[in-house]
């Protein structure tokens, strides 16, 4: 895709981390933005960074989750901006609880919106973007759709279901629709809020310190709001992350991974498919000191 001018992009999870940098990304760049979130205060805060670019945007307050409200998004998103281009279907939420302690309903939260939500919107966008000349639709999943830590069975099961269904959805679109592109993006550790706003339980905070010290939960916080603080404060910056989707669809790749920790991560699999957590111990830790946490220069 040679440029996202004049495009219109929708964007789901735009109310925070990189769907919010996605967004102010792609008005910088001239395209229309329909951003949309569950949580009405943040997303209205992307509204107002939204409002110093020369661009149309509109906000949509929707639970992806919630196949109704997903369907009936093409025709409001065309009602208001005359097209559709660009589909970031890049909301996501995770737990912290180990399988045999997590309630139900955490599970199905996770899978209805890491999963289902990107299938139906995928869905329901596709009959209005295979005739553009040129679209794109952008489905996140994670390096936790490549590789495996404990804690986080669920955030995989999805990870790793979106990647299959956005790999197999691409060679067909390829066949059939190329001007269609299809993505799936990788990201390595972002500093977000997805850990402030993990579902916990109680059992989460009081497991033995060695049995959670994982990649996610690597200093073993005590608390949410540590947690949330630590996972923050230690990633690359989401609007560095958003920068790199965008050169990757402008660049037609296919799998888009973000950070040098999910690159590593990635070879570390193909190289040891059974014993990759046996390499990481010998680049996590630089890589946890050396991250690029600042935001990009050219949104100050
Ligand atoms: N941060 C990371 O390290 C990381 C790594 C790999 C993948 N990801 C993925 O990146 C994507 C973006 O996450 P982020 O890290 O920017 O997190 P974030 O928590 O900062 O942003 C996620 C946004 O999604 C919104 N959201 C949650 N549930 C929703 C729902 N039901 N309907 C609509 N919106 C909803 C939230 O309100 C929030 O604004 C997610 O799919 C996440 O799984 C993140």
């Amino acid at each position: 895709m040679k440029t996202f001018k004049d495009k219109v992009a929708v964007i789901t999870g735009a109310g925070s981390g990189m769907g919010r940098y996605l967004a102010v990304l792609l008005a910088k760049d001239g395209a229309d933005v329909c951003v949309c979130d569950v949580n009405e205060e943040t997303l209205n805060e992307t509204v107002e960074m939204l409002r110093q670019y020369n661009v149309s945007v509109s906000s949509h307050l929707l639970d992806v989750a919630d196949k109704d409200s997903i369907e009936a998004l093409p025709q409001k998103v065309i009602d208001q901006h005359g097209k559709v281009d660009l589909v970031f279907n890049n909301a996501g939420v995770t737990t912290g609880s180990h399988f045999k302690d997590m309630d139900e309903d955490n599970w199905d939260w996770v899978m209805g919106i890491n999963f289902d939500g990107v299938v139906n919107s995928t869905r329901a966008f596709i009959p209005h973007m295979i005739n553009n000349t040129e679209a794109a639709i952008v489905n996140t999943s994670s390096i936790f759709g490549m590789v495996a830590v404990p804690g986080q069975t669920v955030y995989h099961a999805t990870k790793f279901a979106v990647r299959g269904f956005t790999e197999s959805l691409a060679l067909e679109m390829k066949e059939t629709n190329p001007n269609l592109q299809i993505h799936c993006v990788h990201p390595g550790h972002i500093g977000t809020n997805i850990a402030a706003t993990a579902r916990m339980n109680e059992e989460d905070f009081n497991r033995d310190e060695g049995a959670r010290d994982s990649i996610f939960t690597r200093n073993a916080p005590k608390t949410q709001k540590e947690m949330g603080d630590l996972f923050r404060e230690g990633g690359m910056h989401p609007s560095k992350a958003a920068e790199i989707i965008l050169n990757g669809v402008k660049k037609n790749k296919s799998r888009i991974f973000i950070g040098l920790d999910a690159k590593l991560l990635d070879m570390s699999q193909r190289w040891f498919p059974r014993h990759y957590h046996k390499t990481w111990k010998f680049f996590m830790v630089p890589l946890m000191i050396f991250r690029d946490k600042k935001p990009l220069k050219s949104l100050d």
